[in-house]
């Protein structure tokens, strides 16, 4: 052969990304240095023959449930409780040895709305809130006592500007809701872990409210293991250094920190707003869903390149972080393809609508 064409030969033979040998897992070498988990919707546990669902067993070593386990889920009506899809998500957790965890037991969205109302549709009284809280708290945390290994057990409790949520729970029962549940979930568990759980963590304000939370509980003896930062993040927010900040100034106070709910909102933000509500819901337009047909050539390097970015920092930071886990498993499940705009295009997570590992998941993997 010529040199020439040797050459060109090198060239083409190392621009191909070789295919991940099967050993070579997020699990293996990620979830090494902390879990690496991902949220699992109710089909991908039910079909254990998709591509999804040996997806997850093969890639992942840590699972929390995208919806079954909240509590308007679990329990639609008052004495009615449907414990079938988070039975079968727990076993599947447990069959192939997974860390589970259990998503959440007090927020003020997907609540089960009957508990706050009384039978004339007045707002029940702050004993008869706390008698219902305690009793799902123990209903839940005791029905999957020793199988669960952490619970958010609050979610989303601080305002972005870091007062407390006026939700129906803190305005009937008092800011006090929190450290109550955090009791109950402990007295219905021992060994389980206890977290609070939240979007925006890398907001100043609201980290400073998070941080004096955990302070306060730590205080008054009650158990809080780690806080949970959501991590629904964009490509330029945030900033690597403001996550940086966040997760050191959460972790001052002791506890671990984990991160959530990682995903990547690729597509166009609308302009003034920020954070992870849910109900948010914005008209759609063209303009902002540019990606129908597939990512450009250049979105999808900036959005490589952001992974790897995150993936540095998180590995910089491991001995703070416990447990990284993804919202979702592939592009075609994620939230964002709804939300904050319904029917668009997004390319949020780390596999494709195929269920294939994107490119960059071999560089993550060689990283770790
Ligand atoms: C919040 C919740 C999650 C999920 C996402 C969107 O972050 O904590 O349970 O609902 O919103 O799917």
């Amino acid at each position: 052969m010529k040199n020439t064409h040797f050459l060109a030969l090198i060239i083409l033979l190392s621009s191909f990304h070789a295919p991940l040998e099967s050993k070579e897992t997020l699990k293996n070498t990620v979830g090494q240095h902390f879990a690496i988990g991902c949220a699992v919707n109710t089909s991908i546990v039910a079909h254990s023959n998709s591509k999804a669902h040996l997806l997850v067993e093969q890639q992942f070593n840590s699972i929390v449930a995208e919806n079954c386990m909240k509590a308007e889920e679990l329990t639609p009506r008052e004495g009615v409780y449907r414990w079938g899809q988070a039975d079968r998500f727990v076993k599947f957790g447990e069959q192939n040895g997974m860390r589970i965890i259990g998503h959440c037991l007090v927020w003020h969205s997907q609540a089960a709305k009957w508990m706050f109302y009384d039978k004339k549709g007045n707002l029940v009284t702050r004993e008869v809130l706390i008698e219902r809280m305690r009793n799902h708290i123990y209903s839940v945390v005791g029905r999957y006592k020793g199988r669960v290994y952490g619970w958010d057990v609050c979610n989303e409790c601080v305002m972005d500007d870091g007062s407390m949520r006026n939700s129906l729970w803190q305005q009937i029962i008092g800011d006090d809701y929190i450290e109550l549940a955090f009791q109950f979930a402990h007295e219905a568990d021992p060994d389980a872990e206890l977290y609070y759980n939240d979007y925006s963590m890398t907001n100043p304000n609201k980290v400073q409210t998070v941080c004096a939370l955990v302070r306060d509980l730590q205080a008054k003896g009650l158990r809080i293991d780690a806080v949970g930062m959501q991590c629904h993040n964009g490509l330029d927010y945030p900033t690597l250094q403001e996550w940086s900040d966040a997760i050191d100034s959460l972790a001052s106070t002791g506890v671990k920190v984990n991160m959530t709910e990682l995903d990547m909102n690729v597509l166009p933000r609308i302009e003034s707003f920020s954070g992870a509500e849910v109900s948010s819901n914005f008209k759609y337009r063209k303009a902002l869903d540019p990606y129908r047909k597939g990512l450009t050539a250049e979105a999808e390097a900036q959005i490589n390149q952001r992974w790897i970015d995150i993936f540095t920092l998180l590995k910089a930071h491991e001995h703070q972080i416990d447990r990284v886990t993804l919202w979702g498993v592939h592009d075609g499940m994620s939230w964002l393809n709804d939300w904050p705009i319904k029917g668009r295009k997004a390319y949020p997570l780390l596999f494709d609508r195929q269920k294939e590992p994107k490119p960059v998941v071999r560089d993550i993997v060689e990283m770790f």
